[in-house]
C-alpha cells in the first residue's frame, strides 16, 4: 500500500535483540520445590522450562538486549532521543530502570522511563514509542520489556510460581515518510479486574512492612481462571481491530506474534481467528511467561527462524494485569539478514560500552568533587560574612 500523504511519519522497525539468563529451571526441577508435575504444567500451560536470573537484575538484561538491537541497525547509542523500559520488575521503585539502561549504552542524548502496563507493556511502549515518531517530536526510540518475575513470584504457590521466567527483548525504532513499520496499536484497559491478577504491597496502598512481608504480600496473587477467561477473549477481539484499524484485512496477517503466557490461550486466539500454525510464532516452551519481555522475544526469535520477511505483516497482541490489553499491527520493512559480527565489530563495541561505563564513573566521581568543592565554598563564604558583619 503506498503512503497517502507525503508529510506523515512511519516508526520503522530497524533493530531488534533479546536476552535470556542462561541458567534453566525444568518443570522437573520445579516439582521437587513445589506439588506439581512436569506433565501437569505442559498440559496447562505448554510450559516446558524457564529461565531465570542469578546474577542478572531487570536492567541488565534490559541492557543485554538493547546491545544487540543497536547492533542489528549498526547506530551509535548517541543517536537515539529516547528509551523506554516496560517493566512490572524495576530495578528500584525509583530510578527507572531506563535511565540506568541509558548510562550503560552510553545512550547521552536520550531521555528515559519506564511504562507499567504488566504483561502488555511492551505493546503500550511501542505505541508511545511508535507515537512520538509520528508526531514528529523523536526520530530513534529504543523500547525494551524486560522482567525478573523470579524475582516477584511465590515459590510456595504452585499455581504461579511454574508460570514465570525471566528475560528482555528489545526493538529501535526511526522515522521514515516511507509507508511501514508500525501502522496502528489498540491500547485497552478494565481496571475492575484489577484484583485478579496483583502484587498487592510495596505501593503507597500497603507500604513494605514487617506485615506485608510475612503475609507474602509482595508476589504475584493471581485468579488463574478468570484471567485465562479474559485473555483468550481480549486476544482475539484485540488482533482484529489492530488489523482493521491498519486497513490490513486477516487473510493478509503474515505472523501473530501473541503475548507467551499459555499455549492454550495462544492455540484457542489462533483457531478463532483461522490462523494455521506458521502464522502464529509460539516459544512458551522455552521460556514460561516472562510478561513485558515475551512479545519482543518471540519476534525476535520469529526473525532468527527466517519467519519474519520485508513485506510482512504482524500483529503483536498482549494481555495482562491491569487488566490490560494491547495490539499493534506492523509492516516489516527491512532485510533480516544481518550483518555478521566480526571480532573487529565485536571489539569497537565492547570499547565503546567501556568507554560509556569510565564515563559515567567520571561523571559520578566529578559529582561528588563538585559537591565537595561547593560545601568549602559555602563554608568560606559564611565564615566571610561571618566576619564582615
Ligand atoms: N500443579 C499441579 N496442580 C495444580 C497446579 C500446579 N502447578 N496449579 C494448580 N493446580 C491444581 C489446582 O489446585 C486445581 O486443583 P483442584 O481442582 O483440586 O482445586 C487444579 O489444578 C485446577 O486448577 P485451575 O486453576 O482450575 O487450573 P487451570 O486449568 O485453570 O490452569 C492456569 C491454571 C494454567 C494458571 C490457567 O488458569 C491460566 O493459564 N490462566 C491464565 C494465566 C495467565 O495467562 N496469566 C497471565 C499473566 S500476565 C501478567 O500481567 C503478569
Amino acid at each position: 500500500m503506498a503512503a497517502n500523504n507525503q508529510t506523515q511519519r512511519y516508526a520503522h522497525i530497524i533493530g531488534w535483540g533479546k536476552y535470556a539468563p542462561p541458567n534453566t529451571l525444568t518443570n522437573d526441577e520445579l516439582a521437587k520445590r513445589v506439588d506439581t508435575s512436569d506433565a501437569w504444567i505442559r498440559e496447562r500451560t505448554g510450559i516446558v522450562e524457564r529461565r531465570i536470573a542469578t546474577k542478572e537484575t531487570t536492567a541488565t538484561l534490559a541492557l543485554y538486549a538493547a546491545q544487540d538491537a543497536l547492533e542489528v541497525a549498526d547506530i551509535d547509542p548517541k543517536e537515539i532521543d529516547l528509551v523506554i523500559v516496560a517493566t512490572s520488575t524495576p530495578e528500584y521503585v525509583f530510578p527507572a530502570t531506563a535511565s540506568i539502561v541509558q548510562d550503560q549504552l552510553g545512550a547521552e542524548n536520550a531521555g528515559a522511563f519506564d511504562l507499567s502496563a504488566a504483561c502488555s507493556g511492551f505493546v503500550y511502549a511501542l505505541s508511545v514509542g511508535a507515537g512520538m515518531i509520528r508526531s514528529g517530536q523523536h526520530n530513534t526510540v529504543l523500547v525494551i520489556g524486560a522482567e525478573t518475575f523470579s524475582r516477584i513470584v511465590n515459590w510456595k504457590d504452585r499455581a504461579t510460581c511454574v508460570l514465570f521466567g525471566d528475560g528482555a527483548g528489545a526493538l529501535l525504532l526511526r522515522g521514515s515518510p516511507h509507508y511501514g513499520g508500525v501502522l496502528s496499536t489498540v491500547l485497552g484497559s478494565d481496571g475492575s479486574g484489577s484484583e485478579l491478577l496483583i502484587v498487592p504491597a510495596g505501593g503507597s496502598k500497603n507500604p513494605a512492612s514487617l506485615e506485608t512481608v510475612m503475609n507474602n504480600m509482595h508476589t504475584v496473587k493471581m485468579n488463574g481462571r478468570e484471567v485465562y477467561r479474559f485473555a483468550t477473549r481480549v486476544m482475539v477481539d484485540a488482533t482484529k481491530q489492530a488489523l482493521q484499524k491498519a486497513n490490513v484485512p486477516l487473510e493478509e496477517l503474515d505472523m501473530l506474534i501473541p503475548h507467551q503466557a499459555n499455549a492454550r490461550i495462544i492455540d484457542y486466539a489462533a483457531k478463532s481467528l483461522h490462523l494455521p500454525p506458521e502464522k502464529v510464532f509460539q516459544n512458551v516452551e522455552h521460556y514460561g511467561n516472562t510478561s513485558a519481555a515475551s512479545i519482543p522475544i518471540a519476534l525476535v526469535e520469529a526473525i532468527e527462524a527466517k519467519r519474519v520477511h520485508p513485506g510482512d505483516h504482524l500483529v503483536m497482541v498482549g494481555f495482562g494485569g491491569g487488566l490490560s490489553w494491547g495490539s499493534c499491527a506492523v509492516q516489516w520493512t527491512i532485510p533480516t539478514v544481518t550483518r555478521p559480527m566480526t571480532p573487529q565489530r565485536a571489539a569497537q563495541s565492547r570499547l565503546r560500552y567501556r568507554w560509556s561505563n569510565f564515563k559515567s564513573f567520571g561523571h559520578r566521581v566529578l559529582r561528588r568533587v563538585d559537591s565537595g568543592v561547593s560545601k568549602v565554598l559555602d563554608r568560606l563564604e559564611g565564615e566571610n560574612n561571618g566576619n564582615g558583619a
